[in-house]
């Protein structure tokens, strides 16, 4: 089940760069929802390669078909399948990464593991597995903000040492589309876009930090033991290529208080209960308190890098290895609506499994379930 996430929302990707296509199958979406085509492409090109000055070359439409699951428009409670034809494959410009490993990629690790790789374009540990993410989380963000009132986003909150500021409660999905690198403080993205342009002409890569939120998720969402809603996040974004660390809420910043200034004050009003801070990042105990959900995604330098490097080959040789291939200088830009598409499989799953549980048909950001 390696290929496989989620419990009642489900999703299995498959697919390799360079072969005939990548794709998905979303197992447990509610029937009867209108479900097309339409609804899964706007994020696919927010995804696909191409697609501006700052991200790979490659050439992709990322036309995305719907093979199954759906009827007249709606879904029929059967499995989703949606696939998307590669149609850039350029495999001998990864000839020599056929014999030999690319440092701090998945070269060595899945030669190790399965004595065989589809080693054009990196196979399976290509980016190009995300699009079956990308697709299916799609159907839940539209799910998510139907049924649910849900708001799920991401944006680009670092580059290297350039910061931006951005309020979670406020950031809106146009400010986060209004520039090529995906960050809505347009003063920040400018410095982003040239140092990532800069980066690629010295033949070399950058990382940063993704910061994902979700706007009126109902208290009462997620598990209390070993499903903490912020442990499928964290296990959702860890699964990410190229991902390397996650917090959220306070994070790793939050050692620097005191649990007099950590904490979140309760106030209730009109009969609802909030916190007058969110350090918490919207999850206490496991379960979400109502409040917006905030974390963050730290993405490395994209592995690849013109320059040459010290390796070995698939008979442990010492060699040398200067890549070529089309690459992204960063992978962030295209990395956000990737954490957006997790994000919102992993509230799927657990909208469903809390009303499995608990009963509550559909929640709105005003109820307050469970609390009697
Ligand atoms: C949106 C996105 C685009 C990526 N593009 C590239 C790329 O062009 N070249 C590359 O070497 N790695 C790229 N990566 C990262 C590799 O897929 C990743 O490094 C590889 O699978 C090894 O996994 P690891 O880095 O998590 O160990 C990308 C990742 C993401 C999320």
């Amino acid at each position: 089940m390696a290929n496989t996430f989620g419990h009642l929302f489900r999703i299995t990707t498959w697919g390799e760069s360079h072969g005939g296509g990548v794709g998905v199958v979303v197992d447990g979406c509610p029937p009867r929802l209108p479900l097309t085509e339409a609804d899964i492409q706007p994020d696919l090109d927010r995804r696909r390669p191409g697609q501006s000055k700052i991200v790979s070359p490659r050439k992709e439409s990322d036309t995305v078909q719907i093979l199954s699951g759906t009827f007249e428009g709606k879904t029929l409670g059967t499995p989703i399948s949606m696939w998307v034809r590669n149609e850039d494959a350029r495999p001998e410009a990864y000839s020599e990464m056929a014999a030999k490993f690319r440092p701090s990629h998945a070269d060595y690790t899945y030669q190790a593991k399965f004595g065989i790789r589809a080693w054009p374009g990196g196979g399976r540990t290509s980016a190009r597995e995300t699009v079956g993410r990308v697709a299916a989380g799609a159907i839940a963000k539209k799910i998510l903000r139907r049924h649910y009132g849900v708001e799920v986003l991401a944006y680009v909150r670092q580059v290297q040492r350039i910061v931006a500021t951005v309020d979670p409660e406020k950031v809106k999905a146009k400010d986060i589309e209004s520039n090529i690198v995906r960050c809505p403080d347009p003063a920040a993205a400018q410095r982003m876009i040239r140092l990532i342009e800069k980066t690629r002409r010295a033949g070399d890569t950058v990382g940063g930090i993704v910061e994902g939120i979700a706007r009126g998720v109902p208290p009462g969402w997620g598990e209390p033991v070993f499903d903490r809603l912020e442990a499928d996040l964290a296990k959702a974004m860890l699964s990410l290529p190229a991902s390397k660390g996650f917090d959220i809420g306070s994070g790793f910043d939050g050692i620097l208080l005191t649990g007099n200034q950590h904490n979140d004050p309760f106030r209730a009003k009109a009969g609802k209960v909030y916190t007058t801070s969110n350090r918490s990042g919207g999850i206490q105990g496991g379960i979400s308190n109502g409040q917006t959900i905030y974390f963050r995604v730290a993405f490395k330098p994209v592995a690849t890098v013109m320059h040459e490097q010290d390796t070995v080959d698939i008979n442990f040789k010492n060699t040398t290895l200067k890549a070529r291939g089309r690459h992204d200088p960063c992978v962030l830009p295209r990395a956000v609506p990737v954490v957006e598409a997790m994000t919102a499989l992993v509230l799927m799953d657990h909208a469903l499994r809390h009303q499995a549980q608990c009963g509550q048909a559909i929640s709105t950001p005003q109820t307050t379930s469970g609390i009697r």
